[in-house]
């Protein structure tokens, strides 16, 4: 995109999101096309990773045929800027603030809606690392589910090049992942944890011991947790929160493999639908 092409959409924008290092805005393209563009605000190191990260993870994902995430439209490193397709449906944290926590029944749409995603996602090869409501739009009514926000995510082949100089939202990454520090602990299984603790947060409008102020607490509340795993304090069919709780386990050996994670949830699906029955509700 050219400069001129730029100045022309910052004259006519509308601000999606921020966050610490970034700005979004919904601009028009050629005054039809509605497309998102997202600046880099900050110029250190870790906007700098972060912007390439994004890139290559959605040049990735396009080459791969995955389609649920936003698409790389183009970018321009000088402006540290992406543009990138707009997507209409609002984040489940906006979803959440809206139309309140979701019921158990639409608690298990969203994590069957999820679980496909982040099972495909990694099938063709990326992690995201970031997953959580304010990074994850979500159609309530047709269970679309759109990734955006690929600042932390890594090509799974290029597992031993990863450096990481930004720490994960601390209340969706595990335990042993929350400083990024320990190598080995990287990776998919990371996106199950951040994916279980979104339906968690969606079911109880909050994360779990999301009252902790430091690191440190959050550690010390996880590891004294009945059987050290948060409780479900909604009505939820047993199965379905007997998996939400052994993915949040606070050890990586007791959660879930994708093999039994897989089988498990096609035993729910037997007892409790395929999740589509909301949508003529
Ligand atoms: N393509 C898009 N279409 C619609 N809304 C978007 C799109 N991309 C981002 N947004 C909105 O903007 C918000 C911020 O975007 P994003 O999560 O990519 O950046 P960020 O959180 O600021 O990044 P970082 O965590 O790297 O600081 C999102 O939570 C979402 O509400
Ligand atoms: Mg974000």
């Amino acid at each position: 995109m050219s400069k001129a092409q730029f100045a022309e959409l910052h004259q006519r924008h509308v601000k999606l999101g921020e966050g610490a290092m970034t700005r979004v805005y919904l601009a028009w393209q050629d005054d039809q096309q509605q497309i998102a563009y997202k600046v880099y605000m900050c110029k250190n190191g870790a906007a700098e990773e972060s912007y390439w990260h994004e890139i290559m993870a959605l040049e990735h994902l396009e080459s791969r045929g995955f389609l649920h995430a936003v698409r790389l439209l183009s970018y321009c490193p000088t402006k540290a800027t992406i543009s990138m397709s707009y997507c209409p449906d609002p984040t489940l944290a906006r979803v959440i603030i809206e139309t309140g926590v979701f019921s158990p029944r639409h608690a298990w749409g969203l994590f069957l809606a999820l679980f496909r995603v982040v099972d495909q996602l990694h099938g063709a090869g990326v992690a995201h690392h970031d997953l959580k409501p304010e990074n994850i739009m979500y159609n309530r009514l047709t269970q679309r589910v759109t990734l955006v926000d690929f600042g932390f995510a890594t090509l799974i082949q290029h597992r031993l090049e990863r450096r990481c100089q930004r720490a994960m939202t601390p209340f969706y990454a595990p335990t042993e992942a929350m400083d990024y520090h320990e190598e080995g602990h990287i990776l998919t299984h990371v996106d199950w944890y951040g994916m279980a603790m979104t339906v968690y947060a969606c079911i109880h409008g909050d994360v779990a011991f999301g009252a902790a102020k430091t690191r440190m607490e959050l550690r010390h509340l996880r590891a004294n947790a009945p059987d050290k795993m948060p409780p479900i304090t909604v009505d939820l069919p047993i199965g379905f929160a007997l998996l939400l709780r052994q993915m949040l386990h606070d050890s990586v050996t007791y959660r879930p493999t994708v093999p039994i994670l897989r089988r498990k949830v096609e035993k729910l699906i037997v007892d409790m639908g395929d999740g589509t029955s909301m949508m003529t509700v």
